[in-house]
């Protein structure tokens, strides 16, 4: 129909990624964070998500007006907004089947993600304690950094109130294979949508591994280097752009609502939906690492299928050494923080 034709020219990219295979629209998402610089546009983009149902926007402040502007669009979904008044984060979270959590301070010039810690740490913990008491089936993606640490601070939560399933709880690294995509194709000259890259690890820094080698792409060792090296640090690119104006949020909300239109779509059924994301993984747990990056199918339940490795090049098994270390401290001091 024609309005289905204005939406989707509205929505540019992002509708290449919305599966045209009919599924039912009853889908609860609840977005925590709504009002800030990543929940806002990942309002937006999900408003136009034609799984969702309901959408359910919860922050701290001005949630009733974002929600009150996106219910006007002609979209099917119905858009509820809480504050903490009222119970409003039970009500929020209450039947979701995807909880997406990009609450929290974003870095400033100078900052590692690990700095967010002392204030995202907390915030991330009060938001699981609530998910695991009123929403505990819920898929839930963490967006709110350090990832790394965050992601184990909402699974020990889980764990205390007997309502841990390690395939429910993601980190969304999505940004970097977005960034990895863009990357690639501005230096080989293709369409971003062709390049599919996958980046395992973790997401900080050194933790971010792009698999550059598992192209059909030849790079010279300069290229491969700089390449690994602008898509491990291509978010301070934007800090720095943004000069203490924050982070990332335009294309983390794009990363984000890839994620969740993927989680949306593996929950109504649809096979080989295969996404990088931060889990609880088997891969490196004989090392002491338990959570770490990489393809994963995802399924109604969550994660059904963490994929290998496949084969890495030498420079490959470098950084993958160099990132073991590092997320192991921060998952300890996620763990840390709730085991104390
Ligand atoms: P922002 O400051 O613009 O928005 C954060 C929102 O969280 C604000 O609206 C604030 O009111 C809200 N908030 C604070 N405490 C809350 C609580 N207890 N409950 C509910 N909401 C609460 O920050 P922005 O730019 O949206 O970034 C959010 C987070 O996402 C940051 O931690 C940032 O580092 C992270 N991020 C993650 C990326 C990733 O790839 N995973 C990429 C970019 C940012």
């Amino acid at each position: 129909c024609v309005q289905k034709r204005i939406f989707g020219a509205f929505n540019g990219g992002a509708s290449r990624f919305f599966s045209s295979s009919a599924v039912s629209n009853s889908a609860k998402v609840a977005i925590l964070g709504a009002s800030g610089g990543i929940g806002q546009p990942l309002s937006l983009l999900l408003k136009h998500n034609e799984h969702i149902s309901t959408l359910s926007l919860y922050d701290i402040v001005n949630t009733p007006g974002v929600a009150a502007d996106l219910s006007h669009i002609n979209t099917k979904s119905k858009v509820t907004g809480y504050i903490p008044e009222n119970d409003g984060l039970k009500h929020a979270i209450t039947g979701a089947d995807i909880i997406v959590i990009p609450a929290g301070v974003p870095r400033k010039p100078g900052m590692s993600r690990d700095d967010l810690f002392n204030t995202n740490a907390g915030i991330v913990k009060d938001l699981a304690e609530a998910a695991a008491k009123y929403a505990p089936k819920a898929l839930l993606a963490v967006i709110s950094n350090p990832v790394n640490s965050t992601v184990p601070i909402v699974s020990e939560v889980f764990k205390k109130h007997n309502v841990y399933d390690p395939k429910r709880i993601f980190g969304v690294t999505t940004l970097d294979v977005v960034r990895a995509s863009r990357f690639v194709s501005e230096i080989k000259n293709t369409d971003p949508k062709d390049e599919k890259i996958t980046v395992v690890g973790g997401h900080s820094g050194v933790t971010i591994v792009p698999l550059l080698s598992q192209l059909n792409h030849s790079f010279t060792d300069e290229e491969y280097k700089a390449l690994t090296h602008r898509i491990q640090n291509g978010g301070d690119e934007v800090v720095k752009a943004k000069a203490g104006a924050g982070s990332a949020t335009l294309s983390m909300a794009y990363a984000a609502s890839h994620f969740t239109n993927s989680l949306l779509r593996a929950l109504h059924g649809e096979k080989n939906v295969i996404e990088p994301t931060y889990v609880r993984s088997e891969l490196f747990a004989p090392d002491g690492i338990e959570y770490f990056a990489s393809n994963v199918e995802l399924g109604p339940n969550g994660a059904e299928k963490i994929f290998t490795l496949g084969k890495l090049s030498d420079y490959e098994k470098e950084l993958i050494n160099a990132a073991l270390p590092q997320l192991k401290k921060n998952i300890e001091k996620g763990v840390k923080l709730v085991v104390g």
